[in-house]
Protein backbone atom coordinates (compact mmCIF):
# COMPACT_ATOMS: atom_id res chain seq x y z
CA UNK A 1 0.00 0.00 0.00
CA UNK A 2 1.62 3.15 -1.11
CA UNK A 3 1.66 6.92 -1.15
CA UNK A 4 0.49 8.09 -4.21
CA UNK A 5 1.14 12.04 -5.31
CA UNK A 6 -0.59 13.32 -8.25
CA UNK A 7 -0.03 16.19 -10.22
CA UNK A 8 -0.60 17.53 -14.31
CA UNK A 9 2.44 17.50 -14.67
CA UNK A 10 5.89 17.53 -13.21
CA UNK A 11 5.79 20.01 -10.83
CA UNK A 12 4.31 17.51 -8.75
CA UNK A 13 7.87 15.89 -8.12
CA UNK A 14 9.18 18.82 -5.79
CA UNK A 15 6.80 18.15 -3.15
CA UNK A 16 7.49 13.95 -3.59
CA UNK A 17 10.89 15.19 -3.15
CA UNK A 18 9.80 16.76 0.04
CA UNK A 19 7.92 13.62 1.32
CA UNK A 20 10.65 11.04 0.50
CA UNK A 21 13.23 13.04 2.05
CA UNK A 22 11.36 13.55 5.68
CA UNK A 23 9.42 10.22 5.29
CA UNK A 24 11.79 7.72 3.01
CA UNK A 25 10.84 4.47 4.68
CA UNK A 26 7.32 4.57 2.75
CA UNK A 27 6.58 3.08 -0.64
CA UNK A 28 5.69 5.99 -3.13
CA UNK A 29 4.11 6.35 -6.58
CA UNK A 30 3.96 9.66 -8.32
CA UNK A 31 1.40 9.82 -11.35
CA UNK A 32 1.92 13.61 -13.77
CA UNK A 33 -0.92 13.51 -16.23
CA UNK A 34 1.76 15.41 -18.82
CA UNK A 35 -0.57 14.57 -21.51
CA UNK A 36 -3.19 17.26 -20.44
CA UNK A 37 -0.77 19.59 -19.14
CA UNK A 38 -1.95 22.72 -18.43
CA UNK A 39 -4.90 21.57 -16.65
CA UNK A 40 -4.76 25.09 -15.50
CA UNK A 41 -6.39 26.17 -18.77
CA UNK A 42 -9.24 23.82 -19.24
CA UNK A 43 -12.75 24.06 -18.19
CA UNK A 44 -13.82 22.14 -14.52
CA UNK A 45 -15.51 19.33 -16.55
CA UNK A 46 -12.05 17.94 -18.03
CA UNK A 47 -9.99 19.08 -14.93
CA UNK A 48 -12.58 16.86 -12.98
CA UNK A 49 -12.58 13.96 -15.89
CA UNK A 50 -8.95 13.99 -15.92
CA UNK A 51 -8.33 13.83 -12.27
CA UNK A 52 -10.89 11.27 -11.64
CA UNK A 53 -9.13 8.96 -14.27
CA UNK A 54 -5.81 9.65 -12.52
CA UNK A 55 -7.75 8.26 -9.13
CA UNK A 56 -8.75 5.25 -10.92
CA UNK A 57 -5.31 4.49 -11.92
CA UNK A 58 -3.37 5.56 -8.63
CA UNK A 59 -6.12 3.36 -6.31
CA UNK A 60 -6.07 0.05 -8.98
CA UNK A 61 -2.14 0.36 -8.43
CA UNK A 62 -2.28 0.28 -4.70
CA UNK A 63 -2.21 3.79 -3.53
CA UNK A 64 -3.87 4.21 0.02
CA UNK A 65 -3.58 7.57 0.75
CA UNK A 66 -3.51 10.07 -2.20
CA UNK A 67 -2.33 13.51 -2.12
CA UNK A 68 -3.55 15.88 -5.06
CA UNK A 69 -0.31 17.57 -5.59
CA UNK A 70 -1.65 20.04 -8.16
CA UNK A 71 -3.47 23.11 -6.74
CA UNK A 72 -5.86 22.79 -9.57
CA UNK A 73 -6.92 19.78 -9.30
CA UNK A 74 -7.33 20.54 -6.03
CA UNK A 75 -9.27 23.37 -6.44
CA UNK A 76 -11.64 22.03 -8.53
CA UNK A 77 -11.90 18.40 -7.39
CA UNK A 78 -11.37 17.70 -4.15
CA UNK A 79 -14.26 18.38 -2.23
CA UNK A 80 -16.18 15.83 -5.19
CA UNK A 81 -13.53 13.19 -4.75
CA UNK A 82 -14.20 13.21 -1.43
CA UNK A 83 -17.83 13.36 -0.71
CA UNK A 84 -18.67 11.54 -3.73
CA UNK A 85 -16.16 10.08 -5.43
CA UNK A 86 -14.41 7.90 -2.77
CA UNK A 87 -17.42 6.91 -0.46
CA UNK A 88 -18.84 5.15 -3.78
CA UNK A 89 -15.28 3.67 -5.49
CA UNK A 90 -12.67 3.27 -3.04
CA UNK A 91 -13.86 4.20 0.79
CA UNK A 92 -10.75 2.77 2.35
CA UNK A 93 -8.84 5.06 0.40
CA UNK A 94 -7.53 8.78 1.63
CA UNK A 95 -7.39 11.84 -0.58
CA UNK A 96 -5.69 14.98 0.24
CA UNK A 97 -5.41 18.28 -1.19
CA UNK A 98 -2.72 20.70 -0.90
CA UNK A 99 -5.03 24.20 -0.25
CA UNK A 100 -5.96 23.87 2.71
CA UNK A 101 -2.37 22.80 4.52
CA UNK A 102 -1.02 25.96 2.65
CA UNK A 103 -3.64 28.61 3.71
CA UNK A 104 -2.91 27.44 7.74
CA UNK A 105 0.60 27.98 7.14
CA UNK A 106 0.07 31.35 5.53
CA UNK A 107 -2.15 32.65 8.37
CA UNK A 108 0.47 31.85 10.61
CA UNK A 109 2.19 34.83 10.69
CA UNK A 110 0.86 38.46 10.87
CA UNK A 111 0.14 39.48 7.12
CA UNK A 112 -2.61 41.75 6.73
CA UNK A 113 -2.05 41.45 2.57
CA UNK A 114 -1.38 38.29 0.94
CA UNK A 115 -0.68 36.98 -2.58
CA UNK A 116 -1.89 33.90 -4.52
CA UNK A 117 0.21 33.48 -7.81
CA UNK A 118 -1.43 30.36 -9.48
CA UNK A 119 -3.23 28.50 -12.79
CA UNK A 120 -6.28 30.26 -14.47
CA UNK A 121 -8.65 27.61 -13.00
CA UNK A 122 -7.48 27.91 -9.34
CA UNK A 123 -7.79 31.69 -9.32
CA UNK A 124 -11.17 31.05 -11.29
CA UNK A 125 -12.06 29.43 -8.75
CA UNK A 126 -10.88 31.86 -5.52
CA UNK A 127 -10.52 28.67 -3.24
CA UNK A 128 -7.49 30.98 -1.92
CA UNK A 129 -9.29 33.13 -1.38
CA UNK A 130 -12.25 32.01 0.28
CA UNK A 131 -10.06 29.51 2.62
CA UNK A 132 -7.77 32.76 3.92
CA UNK A 133 -11.05 34.31 5.05
CA UNK A 134 -12.15 31.82 6.68
CA UNK A 135 -9.44 31.34 8.96
CA UNK A 136 -8.85 35.65 9.36
CA UNK A 137 -11.98 37.74 7.75
CA UNK A 138 -9.65 41.04 7.52
CA UNK A 139 -7.01 40.04 5.38
CA UNK A 140 -6.45 41.47 2.16
CA UNK A 141 -6.31 39.27 -0.83
CA UNK A 142 -4.34 39.48 -4.26
CA UNK A 143 -5.00 36.89 -6.73
CA UNK A 144 -2.86 37.09 -9.73
CA UNK A 145 -2.90 33.93 -12.84
CA UNK A 146 0.35 34.06 -14.24
CA UNK A 147 -0.07 31.02 -16.87
CA UNK A 148 2.64 31.33 -18.51
CA UNK A 149 5.29 29.92 -15.73
CA UNK A 150 4.30 26.37 -15.69
CA UNK A 151 4.65 26.07 -19.83
CA UNK A 152 8.31 27.43 -19.40
CA UNK A 153 8.99 25.42 -16.51
CA UNK A 154 7.96 22.58 -18.58
CA UNK A 155 10.10 23.08 -21.36
CA UNK A 156 13.00 23.70 -19.16
CA UNK A 157 13.39 27.44 -20.09
CA UNK A 158 14.40 28.69 -16.48
CA UNK A 159 15.82 31.58 -18.05
CA UNK A 160 12.35 33.18 -19.43
CA UNK A 161 10.62 31.72 -16.21
CA UNK A 162 12.81 34.25 -14.26
CA UNK A 163 11.56 36.81 -16.48
CA UNK A 164 8.34 36.06 -16.02
CA UNK A 165 8.59 36.07 -12.02
CA UNK A 166 9.93 39.68 -12.34
CA UNK A 167 7.27 40.71 -14.24
CA UNK A 168 4.43 38.79 -11.84
CA UNK A 169 6.15 39.95 -8.81
CA UNK A 170 5.71 43.92 -9.54
CA UNK A 171 2.20 42.93 -8.65
CA UNK A 172 2.80 41.42 -5.37
CA UNK A 173 5.59 44.36 -3.54
CA UNK A 174 2.77 45.59 -1.44
CA UNK A 175 1.91 41.86 0.19
CA UNK A 176 3.34 40.63 3.64
CA UNK A 177 2.79 37.08 2.24
CA UNK A 178 2.55 35.08 -1.34
CA UNK A 179 1.44 31.91 -2.08
CA UNK A 180 3.03 29.96 -4.48
CA UNK A 181 -0.23 28.37 -5.92
CA UNK A 182 0.85 25.98 -7.95
CA UNK A 183 2.91 22.78 -7.83
CA UNK A 184 5.68 24.36 -10.63
CA UNK A 185 6.79 27.47 -8.58
CA UNK A 186 8.32 26.17 -5.67
CA UNK A 187 11.13 25.26 -8.62
CA UNK A 188 10.83 29.18 -9.00
CA UNK A 189 11.10 30.10 -5.43
CA UNK A 190 14.84 31.57 -5.44
CA UNK A 191 13.64 33.79 -8.55
CA UNK A 192 10.76 35.33 -5.67
CA UNK A 193 12.84 35.48 -3.12
CA UNK A 194 14.93 37.70 -4.96
CA UNK A 195 12.09 39.91 -6.75
CA UNK A 196 10.23 40.45 -3.77
CA UNK A 197 12.79 40.28 -0.68
CA UNK A 198 10.64 41.53 1.89
CA UNK A 199 7.58 39.35 1.63
CA UNK A 200 7.35 36.00 3.08
CA UNK A 201 7.09 33.48 0.38
CA UNK A 202 4.90 30.69 1.02
CA UNK A 203 5.76 27.56 -0.88
CA UNK A 204 4.36 24.38 -0.75
CA UNK A 205 7.57 21.71 -1.03
CA UNK A 206 8.39 23.70 2.69
CA UNK A 207 5.14 22.55 4.35
CA UNK A 208 3.15 20.06 3.02
CA UNK A 209 6.17 17.02 3.99
CA UNK A 210 5.39 18.26 7.88
CA UNK A 211 1.66 18.14 7.00
CA UNK A 212 1.38 14.44 5.76
CA UNK A 213 3.70 13.51 8.63
CA UNK A 214 1.05 15.45 10.94
CA UNK A 215 -1.79 13.52 8.79
CA UNK A 216 -0.05 9.80 9.12
CA UNK A 217 0.47 10.80 12.71
CA UNK A 218 -2.58 11.16 14.02
CA UNK A 219 -4.21 8.95 11.31
CA UNK A 220 -2.51 5.28 12.33
CA UNK A 221 -5.23 3.29 10.97
CA UNK A 222 -4.17 4.35 7.82
CA UNK A 223 0.11 4.54 8.26
CA UNK A 224 -0.38 0.77 9.83
CA UNK A 225 -1.37 -0.51 6.42
CA UNK A 226 1.66 1.45 4.21
CA UNK A 227 4.21 -0.67 3.16
CA UNK A 228 7.94 0.51 4.11
CA UNK A 229 10.48 -0.51 1.25
CA UNK A 230 11.83 2.32 0.11
CA UNK A 231 9.98 1.97 -3.29
CA UNK A 232 9.68 4.70 -5.97
CA UNK A 233 7.96 4.45 -8.89
CA UNK A 234 7.71 7.82 -11.31
CA UNK A 235 5.03 7.57 -13.95
CA UNK A 236 3.98 10.35 -16.52
CA UNK A 237 1.36 10.07 -19.02
CA UNK A 238 3.14 11.43 -21.72
CA UNK A 239 7.08 11.22 -21.73
CA UNK A 240 8.43 14.63 -23.99
CA UNK A 241 12.19 15.12 -25.03
CA UNK A 242 12.13 17.77 -21.76
CA UNK A 243 10.63 15.62 -19.04
CA UNK A 244 13.68 13.72 -18.13
CA UNK A 245 15.92 17.06 -18.00
CA UNK A 246 13.20 18.81 -15.83
CA UNK A 247 13.12 15.76 -13.38
CA UNK A 248 16.88 15.19 -13.30
CA UNK A 249 16.90 18.73 -11.76
CA UNK A 250 15.06 16.67 -8.63
CA UNK A 251 16.27 13.46 -8.52
CA UNK A 252 19.66 12.81 -10.16
CA UNK A 253 18.47 9.43 -10.84
CA UNK A 254 15.17 9.46 -11.98
CA UNK A 255 14.01 6.90 -14.78
CA UNK A 256 10.39 8.48 -15.70
CA UNK A 257 8.21 5.74 -16.91
CA UNK A 258 4.73 6.06 -19.25
CA UNK A 259 1.81 5.04 -16.93
CA UNK A 260 -0.46 2.30 -18.85
CA UNK A 261 -4.03 3.65 -18.37
CA UNK A 262 -6.60 1.56 -18.73
CA UNK A 263 -7.91 3.61 -21.71
CA UNK A 264 -4.93 2.40 -23.45
N1 LIG B 1 -0.24 21.48 -11.46
C1 LIG B 1 -0.92 22.71 -11.73
C2 LIG B 1 -1.24 23.43 -10.43
O1 LIG B 1 -0.67 23.17 -9.41
C3 LIG B 1 -0.14 23.61 -12.64
C4 LIG B 1 0.03 23.10 -14.02
C5 LIG B 1 -1.24 23.02 -14.83
O2 LIG B 1 -1.80 24.07 -15.19
O3 LIG B 1 -1.63 21.91 -15.10
O4 LIG B 1 -2.09 24.28 -10.44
Amino acid sequence: MKIGVFDSGLGGLVITKSFIDSLPEYDYLYYGDSAHLPYGDKTSGRILGYTLEAMRYMISRGCKIIIIACNTATSICLRYIQQRFIPEFAPDVKVLGVVIPTVEVAVENLSRTVGVVATNATVRSHIYRTELLKLNSQLQIVEIAAPELVPAIECNDFAAARDLVCQYAEQFTKCDSLILGCTHYPLLKDFFRAALPKVRIVSQDELMANKLKDYLRRHQEIETLLSRNGEREFSVSLLNKHSQQVALRLFPDIHLTKALLQRE
